[in-house]
């Protein structure tokens, strides 16, 4: 049996849009002011994430010029930095996120904007993204994860 033409030419296009769609979703910057440009990883002994050099002492590491690793643990129901201090970058730099957890799975959303992963103790979700600013951003956890679930929550604080 054949397949004529046009429905060769429709079959094609279709495939197209799907994959346009799917595309569109996965790396479009929905975001204003910051915006996802890599996700990577790596592993970690969730037992062990206050024994490793950065982990055990989360916050905003200075990389280059306008470069900062930012090192967040999530734990039910903080993050660390996050819930009682906010995490401060100066804006118009690139930030690194490494964000683990030390027990179950959560979430890390930077409200508003496209930088969003799920936290799965054990490894490590690392994503970049570009921040303007000045400007706050909530920071909310999106993966059920106990409890105190819906109080699980941070700042970003992009200054001038
Ligand atoms: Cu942590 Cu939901």
């Amino acid at each position: 049996m054949e397949i004529h033409e046009y429905e060769k030419f429709w079959l094609a296009a279709s495939l197209l849009l799907i994959v346009g769609i799917i595309a569109t979703v996965t790396y479009g910057a929905v975001g204003v002011g910051v915006s996802m440009i890599d996700d990577k990883g790596g592993t970690i002994d969730p037992k062990a994430v206050d024994q490793h050099p950065k982990f055990g002492n989360p916050g905003v590491y200075k990389t280059g010029a306008n470069e900062y690793d930012v090192y967040v643990v999530a734990k039910q129901f903080v993050y660390q930095p996050g819930t009682n201090e906010p995490i401060v970058v100066p804006a118009n730099s690139t930030l690194t996120f490494h964000v683990t957890s030390a027990d179950v799975i959560h979430g890390f959303e930077v409200v508003g904007t496209n930088a969003n992963t799920m936290v799965i103790p054990g490894q490590i979700a690392t994503f970049t993204v570009e921040v303007s600013g000045p400007r706050e951003y909530g920071i909310l956890c999106n993966e059920y994860c106990g409890a105190g679930h819906h109080g699980m929550e941070g700042t970003l604080k992009v200054v001038p």
